[in-house]
């Protein structure tokens, strides 16, 4: 690679990710820190909206998020699914049906995640094609909160499935089986199409498509 061949030795490295890669990325961190010692890594966790600033100001080296901008010009690399799901506590009576209209979420307390968020753009466009009003019962800008939220019995939301990554789908929250779902959504690592890349940031770029790739598909979210 790249930073083999240089001998990459020490480098610093900032990234932001969307709020749904935070369940990932930092995993994947691992093997990579490994490889590289000498390289410092900054991570920084926000929505998409955060992204598109931190963007316009040419703060990272690399940005990974779900919906790639058409402005500023970006280069972007494919990276992993990010399908987006219905969940509910497992209690709820929808648990155990199956191809459950989507019609039929109009009639549940709905939570919704932050204006802003990649993951409500995703869901309010996939509704209105599909004429379904949620009810909104709550707005909720962290997708662990929510989590919380549905555990506590007081809706169902759509959030992308790697956010129940740790505790799988046989705790207290369950995926429903809900017709046009899941929302096929896939993750995006960009950067800025003028932007020089550092050694570290292309052998990043580069583990991120290969190696990082392969583990976060082996693991069994
Ligand atoms: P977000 O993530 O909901 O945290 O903005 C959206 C995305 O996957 O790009």
């Amino acid at each position: 690679s790249v930073a083999d061949m240089k001998g990459l030795k020490q480098g610093y490295l900032k990234i932001t990710v969307v709020t749904t890669a935070k369940y990932v990325i930092p995993r994947l961190l691992g093997p990579f820190c490994q490889r590289y010692p000498g390289v410092e890594i900054s991570l920084k966790v926000t929505n998409h909206s955060g992204i598109l600033e931190r963007l316009s100001e040419n703060k990272d080296d690399l940005y990974i998020l779900s919906q790639v901008p058409d402005e500023p010009d970006v280069k972007a690399h494919p990276f992993l699914a990010n399908p987006l799901v219905v969940l509910a506590n497992h209690d709820h009576p929808l648990a155990n049906e199956k191809n459950i209209p989507i019609q039929k979420l109009a009639d549940e307390p709905f939570i919704t995640r932050e204006s802003g968020s990649g993951t409500r753009g995703y869901v309010q466009r996939l509704f209105d094609e599909h004429k379904v009003t949620p009810k909104v019962k709550m707005e909720l800008a962290s997708n662990e909160a929510i989590k919380q939220a549905i555990a506590g019995g007081l809706g169902i939301s759509v959030l992308s499935r790697h956010t129940i990554a740790l505790e799988g789908a046989s705790g207290q929250i369950a995926i429903l089986d809900v017709e046009n779902f899941p929302i096929h959504c896939h993750w995006y690592v960009i950067h800025l199409a003028g932007k020089q890349l550092s050694v570290v940031a292309q052998a990043f770029l580069e583990y991120l498509q290969t190696e990082g790739k392969q583990i976060a598909e082996n693991t069994t979210w």
